[in-house]
């Protein structure tokens, strides 16, 4: 099968490259490289560095089967900071996608929303698909648009779409920015032997999710799932004080963490019900957060080792 993943060159986009390849799929990459680093696009795939918004003439060309779309502002702060920005890219730039698809016979879209921040304060643990939505941030707000539109284009344009809402994804090639990045930003911290800053006390708790088991469901829904929306999390809740703890054990560092004052609009809890994705697409049991994390550690470990 011939896939666009448009951020390919991004931390989870990468990922999903390298599952796509092992599957024999062909992959085209749309990156403006804005975030993401060309050196994570591996040989083989077909690589247009450029904006989403001037995505049509690639989507021509290419005629892949199936879009994948994660390039995105992912960053809250950037999204509060610059509301419009973040609107361009997460709504006006998801248009174009849609708009290119539905003109050059792309069967469907794969859609990266994000169950940490479209359902806003939480009413219920685990939060299921269900839950309502009632995000807090701009960038919460243009995931959600980018839900409706996929609706939009399903019901009105015939163009098939899943849509995946993850929780924190973590692994290998995060980059140490973003509020999900935490554990790439502990651990690149502690191997140079700095003390990392934990947010607030360390007790909230987040659903923190290896990126293998993200790459696992977007294989899956490319032939399933079509209409369907699922979470994509580890199930359990983690505190911060915890990761720390676990990154530290793994990094052999002994230094304490510095605190810092609580980030505007964080949640003091927040685990994604996955049950749905093992339900229907046979998904299975997340990895064990120590496994991710040594895999993790030991990536960084080597990455700081070549610098
Ligand atoms: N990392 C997480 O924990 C997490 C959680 C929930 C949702 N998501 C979503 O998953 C997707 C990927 O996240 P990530 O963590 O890999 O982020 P990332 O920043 O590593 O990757 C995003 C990629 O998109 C590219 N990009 C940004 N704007 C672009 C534009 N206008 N045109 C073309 N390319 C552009 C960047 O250069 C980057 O390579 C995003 O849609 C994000 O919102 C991520």
């Amino acid at each position: 099968m011939k896939i666009l993943v448009t951020g390919g060159a991004g931390f989870i986009g990468s990922h999903l490259i390298e599952g796509y390849q092992a599957a024999g799929h062909v992959i085209v990459v749309v990156d403006d490289l804005s975030c993401g680093l060309r050196q994570n696009v591996p040989a083989g795939v077909t690589f247009y560095e450029a904006d989403i918004a001037d995505i049509a003439p690639i989507v021509a060309r290419e005629r892949p089967e199936v879009i994948n779309h994660h390039a995105a502002n992912m960053s809250v702060k950037v999204s509060v900071d610059d509301p419009q920005l973040d609107a361009r890219i997460n709504v006006q730039g998801l248009l174009a996608v849609l708009l290119a698809a539905t003109q050059h016979g792309v069967r469907k879209v794969v859609y990266a929303s994000s169950g940490g921040t479209v359902y806003g304060m939480p009413q219920t643990l685990p939060i299921a698909e269900s839950h309502p939505m009632m995000p807090l941030s701009p960038y919460g707000i243009t995931k959600m648009a980018g839900e409706h539109y996929l609706r939009f284009f399903a019901t009105e344009r015939g163009l098939a779409s899943t849509i995946l809402r993850y929780g924190n994804v973590y692994g290998p090639r995060q980059l140490p920015h973003g509020e999900a990045g935490v554990v790439s930003i502990f651990a690149q911290k502690m191997l140079a032997n700095e003390a990392p800053r934990i947010d607030w006390d360390g007790e909230q708790r987040k659903d923190y999710v290896y990126v293998k088991d993200v790459v696992d469901l977007n294989m899956r829904v490319l032939t399933a799932g079509d209409g369907e929306i699922y979470n994509v999390g580890s199930g359990t809740a983690t505190t911060v004080n915890d990761l720390y703890r676990h990154l530290a054990e793994l990094i052999q560092y002994t230094g304490k963490p510095v605190y810092g004052e609580r980030r505007p609009g964080d949640l003091r809890e927040f685990y994604l019900d996955c049950a749905k994705a093992t339900a229907e697409l046979g998904w299975p049991t997340p990895t064990p957060l120590a496994t991710g994390l040594a895999e993790t550690c030991g990536w960084f470990a080597r990455q700081a080792k070549q610098a």
